[in-house]
This record gives C-alpha cells, sequence and structure tokens, in this order.
C-alpha cells in the first residue's frame, strides 16, 4: 500500500481524536454501519481530495466498509492534521497522500498519487481533483462513474467546466443540498472562523467592528455569530439581494473602501480574488486583522500587502504582521488561507457529520446506477436531503408533527379561501 504522511508515530493521537469526532457524527455513523452491513460500494475505487481533518477520516472508514478503496490527498496544504494522515494509514491501511504545509509541487504530486487507484468515483473539496484529471487525457478518467463536490468554490469551477463542455463525467453539487450548505456554511463557517481568529490573536471580539466581506450561507453564518460575540458587524457585498438581506437582518452594509476605515477585523467569504486590495490596506487602522475564510487563497492580495510593507514578522503562530509606511501595522492570519482549518479544526464535526452523509449517500446513489448517467453537474437527490435531515433530527431525539386527514386534504385543495 503506497502513501506519503509526514509522522507514522502520530497515529495513536489521530485515533483518539478521530473518535472523538466520530461521537458528534451519528448519522454518518448509522450510515456506516449499514454500509458494513451492505458494502453498497463494493469494488468502487475511491480518490478522495478533501481536508484531512478527524471529521473526514469517519467519512473515509465509512466508505472502506462499504466496500470501496480508497485514497486521499488533501484539499488545502494548511488543513492536514498530520496524526489524522498517520492513523488512516496505520490502523486502517487507507491510502493517504498528505503533510501539513505541503508545497504547491507536493501538494499536486498528491492528487496525482491518489489518481493512482483509478477511481471510479471522485470525491473534491475545491475541484483540484476534477480539474486535474480533465487537464489529462481522456483514457485517464474514462473508468470514471461520477463525482462529487463538497463546497461552494468548487461548485463555481464546475459550472464554469461544464459551461466551456469541459466537464470530464458527471458531478454532484453535495454543497447545494440544503442539509448541506443551510447548516455547514452557517453554522460550521461560523463558529469555526470566530475559532480560528480566537486561536491564532486570542483578542477579545467585544467591542470590534468586524468586517465580514461577503453574505452568501458562510458571510450570514459569521456576521450572525461574531454579532454573539458582541461586536459590531459591517457587511459588504457586490450583489443587491444578500445587501438587502443583511441590511435588514440588522447589519450595516458599505463598500469595502469605507468599511476598511473602521473595521477592526475584516474577514472574506466570497469566492472571488482581490476583495481587499492596496486601496483598502493603505486606509486601514493600526492593528487591523486581516483573514479569509473563503476557499482559496485570492480573497486578500497579499501580494499587495507584501508591496506596500516596508518591514514583516511572524508574530504569533498564524499571525504575521506587516509594517506599512508610518509605522502603520496590519496582522494577516494564516498566510491570508482558510483560516477555520488552518488556524482551527475547519467545522465541528456535528455539521460535518450531515455534509459527509451527503457525500457517503450519494457514492451509494452513484454506484447503484445501472445506466451512465449525463455528464453534467446534478443535484444531490432530494431523498438524500430529506433523508440526512429526518436521520439528524432522530439523532438529536426531536418530534415532529404529523398532518392529519383534514390538513393534509386542505394542503391538497384549492377551493376553500376567504
Ligand atoms: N471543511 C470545513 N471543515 C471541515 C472539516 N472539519 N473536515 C473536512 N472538511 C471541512
Amino acid at each position: 500500500m503506497e502513501y506519503e504522511i509526514a509522522d507514522p508515530a502520530r497515529a495513536g493521537e489521530g485515533r483518539g481524536r478521530t473518535e472523538w469526532a466520530a461521537a458528534e457524527m451519528p448519522v454518518l455513523t448509522a450510515i456506516r454501519r449499514r454500509f458494513a452491513r451492505q458494502k453498497p460500494l463494493l469494488n468502487q475505487r475511491v480518490s478522495a481530495c478533501l481536508h484531512v481533518t478527524t471529521e473526514t477520516a469517519n467519512l473515509m472508514l465509512a466508505l472502506k466498509e462499504g466496500g470501496a478503496k480508497v485514497a486521499l490527498c488533501a484539499s488545502n496544504p494548511l488543513s492536514t492534521q498530520d496524526d489524522v494522515a498517520a492513523h488512516l494509514v496505520k490502523h486502517h491501511g487507507i491510502s493517504v497522500f498528505a503533510t501539513h504545509g505541503a508545497s504547491r509541487r507536493r501538494y499536486y504530486e498528491h492528487i496525482h498519487k491518489a489518481l493512482a487507484v483509478k477511481p471510479t468515483i471522485t470525491m473534491d473539496d475545491g475541484c483540484d481533483l476534477v480539474a486535474t484529471l480533465a487537464g489529462m487525457k481522456a483514457r485517464h478518467y474514462a473508468q470514471v462513474l461520477a463525482g462529487t463536490e463538497e463546497t461552494t468554490t468548487g461548485v463555481i469551477r464546475l459550472r464554469a467546466m461544464e459551461a466551456q463542455s469541459k466537464l470530464p463525467y458527471p458531478m454532484f453539487a453535495v454543497n447545494d443540498a440544503m442539509t448541506k450548505h443551510f447548516f455547514d456554511n452557517r453554522y460550521g463557517t461560523g463558529q469555526s472562523t470566530i475559532d480560528g481568529i480566537v486561536r491564532a490573536t486570542n483578542i477579545l471580539l467585544a467591542g470590534k467592528t468586524f468586517v465580514v466581506a461577503g453574505y452568501g450561507w458562510c458571510g450570514r453564518g459569521l456576521a450572525m455569530r461574531a454579532r454573539g460575540m458582541g461586536a459590531e458587524v459591517v457587511v459588504t457585498e457586490v450583489e443587491p439581494l444578500p445587501a438587502l438581506e443583511a441590511k435588514m437582518d440588522g447589519f450595516r452594509v458599505m463598500p469595502m473602501i469605507d468599511a476598511a476605515r473602521i473595521g477592526d477585523i475584516f474577514v472574506t467569504l466570497t469566492g472571488c480574488r482581490d476583495v481587499i486590495r492596496a486601496e483598502h490596506f493603505r486606509v486601514m487602522k493600526d492593528g487591523a486583522i486581516v483573514a479569509n475564510s473563503g476557499h482559496f487563497d485570492v480573497e486578500i492580495d497579499t501580494g499587495a500587502l507584501k508591496k506596500l510593507a516596508k518591514k514583516r514578522r511572524k508574530v504569533r503562530e498564524n499571525v504575521e504582521e506587516f509594517v506599512l509606511a508610518r509605522g502603520k501595522r496590519i496582522r494577516l492570519l494564516a498566510q491570508g488561507r482558510l483560516v477555520n482549518l488552518a488556524a482551527a479544526e475547519g467545522h465541528p464535526a456535528a455539521v460535518m457529520d450531515m455534509s459527509f452523509a451527503n457525500q457517503a449517500l450519494t457514492l451509494e446513489y452513484i454506484a447503484k446506477q445501472r445506466h451512465p448517467l449525463e455528464t453534467r453537474v446534478h443535484p444531490v437527490p432530494k431523498k438524500i436531503d430529506a433523508e440526512v435531515a429526518r436521520l439528524k433530527l432522530s439523532a438529536m431525539g426531536v418530534h415532529l408533527d404529523k398532518l392529519t386527514p383534514a390538513q393534509k386534504a386542505y394542503l391538497g385543495s384549492f377551493e376553500s379561501g376567504t
């Protein structure tokens, strides 16, 4: 079995933390038990490019118990938890190609190594694996039945590939399942971004002006949590609808150039590039903290920050201080990479439970298909979404009302009005 990890000796640590996460993942655990009995993934080979975390480890174990041969590589060089990689390799014989802090070259080497299993199904978080395969000759992916994509940015890239007729095989937008983005993007990113900022800086959020760039599901979650910590939250947007929603949710909404003058902490979650750039750094206050929680490290123009800086130094783990003209200091967290995964542990297990339940059930759905799927971006089947919601509610001990026959009839009728 091939693998490339940082330190096999950390497997014990990885086991303890993975089991800790499993206790918060009842839906995935139930699926894993069923998979162990029914083996729905027998004969499937899965190449997965995901954040190598305790939650992902539990997903990999579910797939393996379902009968799949799995190879895992990282979807971000800074999110890899080396103890988890060691645990999967040493205790479960799963091929992992991931080391924390890998260079860009090694990151792509790892993707190529994970592809060496000749996958029948691929899993992506950010679309780097699919984009790599799409750049190769068709014989390298002819055997792939379909793939899944975990995140908003990845789905945007897939749709761009689809629009240019460059999608290599059918893909499922797991991100777009309700039981994924309503919860993972909102509560997961919201909490873990605060967690990353606080772990990196140990600052008090109460009384600070906290600027959230982008009011998608992740931005909504972060704005809500920052407000809960006592910060005054400012939202920046380019789209009228989310901007209006932010305003009516009670946040101040303004262009970044205005927010830049008053903010203490800035977080980008837009999926776009250059959201914070030279003109913004120039007007920021001394001591401003800048972080990104969007998928790629392009949202903050770190190149511009480096150019503006007279000096730079590491002041704490995951905090780099840039000294600009007149001694003004700007603090960049986690090199502008995903702060929630680089400086903390990503989304908590209880929310990844639903995201990864969607992933596991979608893989089962792909494996079950008798006929080839159409090469396009597919939604996760509604039945899967509903099943994940049902299982999660049941695990949380939440019971619902049932419609009476009269209520059912009423909802199916149009006759009764004013
Ligand atoms: N994406 C965000 N948080 C994550 C986590 N904890 N594990 C895997 N992928 C993630």
